[in-house]
């Protein structure tokens, strides 16, 4: 049988993981946000509340947008968490730059699993400048390096001018509490599909997580795709 065929089980679960997402988001999203909108801002308490809602509300929209998407692009993807992230930067004060270009389009199905995995990296970076970093300008860079051999590499980074990493200020391979999951997740994620990734303060201020991807391991450029808000 051709693997295109109508398969019903997977059009059931695709429907009721569609079902779901549709739920959550007019639902509990819709509720938060609501929530969120009647905190007056002022005072510290309504900040740390507002604070804590605002996380919910990105990990609750990042779970329905990974509810509802078979396999996307990287473009798109990426554009999905610039779209979700961008209010919440705005309304802590923080410059968010983004500079995403030259992307190949990653749709394969092989291709998913890397696009999640790069995708889960960003969101993480950015929860945790969002939340840790105390920064005024969070920076997202993506784009083809250099070369290693003839296709080069891809190159993702994370970047703010914030507070770092205490200590050492680098994570090391290992290095994480145990209760800290974030980083040491990022580790684990880019070494899943290949990639390399160093975790460390810049100088004189601020943090860096940046992920490089030789491109062989991603699909020929077919298209140039540019992330951008919806
Ligand atoms: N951008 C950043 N700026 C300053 N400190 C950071 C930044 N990112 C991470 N940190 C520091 O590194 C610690 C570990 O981060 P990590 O993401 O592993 O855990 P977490 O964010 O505290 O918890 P979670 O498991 O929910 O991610 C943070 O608690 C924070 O002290
Ligand atoms: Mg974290």
């Amino acid at each position: 049988m051709p693997s295109e065929a109508y398969d019903p089980v997977l059009s059931a679960t695709l429907a009721e993981r569609q079902r779901i997402a549709n739920d959550l988001h007019d639902g509990v999203a819709s509720r938060l946000m609501m929530l969120l909108a009647s905190l007056p801002p002022h005072g510290h308490a309504n900040r740390q509340i507002a604070h804590g809602l605002q996380e919910c509300l990105l990990e609750l929209q990042m779970t329905v947008d990974g509810l509802s998407a078979e396999c996307m692009s990287l473009g798109e993807m990426l554009g999905n968490l610039r779209y979700r992230f961008e209010p919440a930067f705005r309304r802590s004060g923080i410059a968010f730059q983004w500079q995403v270009s030259d992307l190949p389009s990653a749709a394969r199905d092989d291709d998913c699993r890397t696009n999640h995995e790069l995708c889960k990296i960003v969101q993480e970076a950015l929860a945790n400048a969002l939340r840790h970093s105390g920064a005024r300008h969070v920076h997202v860079r993506l784009a083809r390096d250099g070369t290693d051999g003839a296709d080069g590499m891809l190159a993702l980074e994370v970047r703010d001018d914030g507070r770092g990493l205490p200590g050492s200020g680098r994570h090391e391979p290992g290095a994480a509490r145990p209760k800290a999951g974030g980083l040491r997740n990022m580790r684990a994620r880019a070494e899943a599909i290949g990639a390399g990734i160093s975790i460390a303060n810049l100088s004189p201020r601020g943090l860096r997580v940046s992920v490089t991807l030789p491109l062989e391991r991603m699909p020929p450029a077919a298209e140039t795709a540019l992330a951008s808000p919806r």
